[in-house]
């Protein structure tokens, strides 16, 4: 029977250069396929903003808001690490912040562990955290909160960049995190960080040589319709599925074909 996924774990999971796999979930459902189907991580990220409530960036999402969703797949989810997305400004603004606010998703929330993007910028706050016992995921590269300083979610760590993202790496991996997302850079760069660091490296959209891979369940499952970025595989193409079971509903319902005797009490 499959085991529960510890910290230790993905450590090891490193050292025997077993890949490790990561997916989002926001909500019970998904997080029980995505727990079924054998993750080691879920990520509760806070692409939940854009993926579940329409927004277009992650930046108005809150932490009462990650509450609610890491609970609900925490319920969910018995076996993979439970790691949830710290959102903006609620670890930017200090470490007496950053540390109570990571404190209430371990506490309140259930969460395992939890994520922040940045590196050098971010490493006190990485430190206090983990010097607390609250497991930290890093995240450099292209960080989605960094959105208005990028310009736009763009490829990081191009040429004259690429040592700057390295030594960011370096610093998230000194300050105490145990794993570190990698996010839109050059593939040659994040396996030259793989390479170098002792803690796992997932990627997404940084190449296959990172140690494990995530991407947003909605994207695999073709629900996001209107935009698929270049490092998305779609392993399913359910918006037609759905779109069509609520055609057939509506259909039915107005035609006066549902409910029948079957679906209905005595
Ligand atoms: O919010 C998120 O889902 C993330 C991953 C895509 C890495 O940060």
């Amino acid at each position: 029977m499959r085991k529960k996924i510890t910290i230790p774990d993905i450590l090891q999971m490193k050292k025997e250069a077993r890949r490790i796999t990561v997916l989002t979930a926001y909500d019970y459902p998904y997080a029980r396929l995505v727990d079924g189907g054998g993750v080691d991580i879920i990520l509760v990220g806070d692409s939940v903003g854009v993926v579940v409530a329409g927004h277009d960036t992650t930046l108005p999402v809150t932490m009462d808001e990650m509450l609610y969703h890491v609970r609900a797949v925490k319920r969910a989810a018995p076996k993979a690490l439970v790691v949830a997305d710290m959102p903006f400004m609620s670890y930017q603004t200090g470490i007496e912040d950053a540390c109570r606010n990571c404190g209430r998703m371990i506490k309140d929330g259930g969460a395992e562990a939890i994520k922040i993007e940045g590196g050098t910028n971010m490493s006190h706050v990485i430190r206090a955290i983990s010097a607390i016992d609250i497991p930290v995921m890093g995240h450099i590269g292209l960080t989605p909160q960094s959105i208005h300083r990028m310009g736009g979610y763009k490829v990081q760590g191009r040429k004259d960049q690429a040592e700057r993202i390295f030594e960011d790496a370096m610093a998230v991996q000194a300050a105490g995190a145990f794993a570190i997302v990698l996010e839109g850079i050059p593939a040659k760069l994040a396996a030259d960080i793989s390479a170098e660091l002792s803690i796992p490296t997932i990627g997404i959209g940084a190449g296959p040589s990172c140690d494990g891979q995530v991407l947003v369940i909605h994207d695999i499952l073709g629900l996001c319709e209107k935009y698929s970025p270049k490092f998305v595989k779609r392993y399913a193409e359910l918006a037609p599925v759905i779109s069509e079971a609520v055609k057939c509903y509506v259909a039915e319902v107005r035609a006066g074909e549902f409910p029948t005797e079957e679906h209905s009490f005595s």
